[in-house]
């Protein structure tokens, strides 16, 4: 696992655009699994100021959903499908066609669930997957005491998670949907790269448990650790309960250039 400490969010996103874009470079037609939140804004934005530069091509990309409400039609603003559609999948001049995502409108949820699994496996696994972490350890949708063998199914949002979600339904915690489809942890540790980007005072508790605490369904993103290929993205106040930041300081500042994340 490694942990790279930047100066801000905005220097974040573009490091982690950059290492998107490598991918890209490396091939075109990668599965690029993205996550939603206030968090990536700044790797999407980095991203589309890179595809409209002409640094990155990015029209063979292809784009799988990490999570999304039950409940909400394709067409309501907050669903994340709308909100991919809206950050990820226009700035870089996608269509629909290259969206892969979970139906938060089946009739069978769970058969909407175990395809959408199947979709992911069919199209060869996500290469880099984009995490953002709750200030409850979870990442995607999988909240503390998820089994860290979970493939994609529903969960029930903690009211932590709908309060903190509530800034999107105009404060109204109520209006949050209780009930999500996430990937679930098994899945997102088959993506072949994962990259957790977190930002603020907020996260710097749930990024500690994380990074070093032990490996527990408690804190759903400490599941990291079990991957050969994990980033962790923060900037200084995310990381200010990091008991071993000098440590990441310095692996990184020696790091070769050649390396990338
Ligand atoms: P945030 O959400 O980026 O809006 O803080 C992160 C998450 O809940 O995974």
């Amino acid at each position: 696992m490694e942990v790279v400490i930047v100066a801000d969010a905005r220097s974040g996103g573009d490091l982690v655009a950059e290492a998107v874009a490598s991918l890209i470079d490396r091939r075109p037609d990668a599965l690029l699994g993205v996550a939603t939140g206030s968090t990536p804004a700044p790797v999407y934005e980095a991203l589309a100021a890179r595809a409209r530069s002409g640094r990155v091509d990015t029209k063979a990309l292809r784009i799988a959903q990490l999570d999304e409400y039950v409940g909400l039609p394709p067409e309501h603003p907050e669903s994340y499908r709308a909100v991919i559609r809206r950050e990820v999948l226009e700035p870089l001049g996608l269509d629909d066609d290259a969206f892969l995502g979970p139906d938060g409108m089946a009739a069978d949820l769970s058969e909407a669930c175990s395809a959408y699994d199947r979709a992911l496996a069919a199209a060869g696994g996500v290469d880099l997957q984009l995490l953002g972490i709750g200030t409850d350890g979870h990442i995607g949708f999988n909240e503390p005491c998820s089994s860290l063998a979970s493939r994609t199914r529903i969960k029930t949002l903690t009211r932590r998670t709908r309060r903190d979600n509530a800034r999107f339904f105009d404060d109204d915690e109520e209006r949050v949907p209780r009930h999500v489809i996430t990937q679930g942890v098994g899945t997102i540790l088959e993506a072949r790269h994962l990259v957790l980007f977190a930002t603020g005072e907020g996260k710097a508790e749930a990024v500690a448990a994380a990074v070093e605490g032990p490996v527990s369904a408690a804190c759903p993103a400490s599941a990291l650790q079990l991957h050969p290929h994990a980033t962790i993205v923060v900037d200084e106040a995310a990381a200010s309960a990091l008991t071993r930041a000098d440590y990441f300081r310095q692996a990184y500042a020696a790091k070769p250039d050649w390396q990338g994340l």
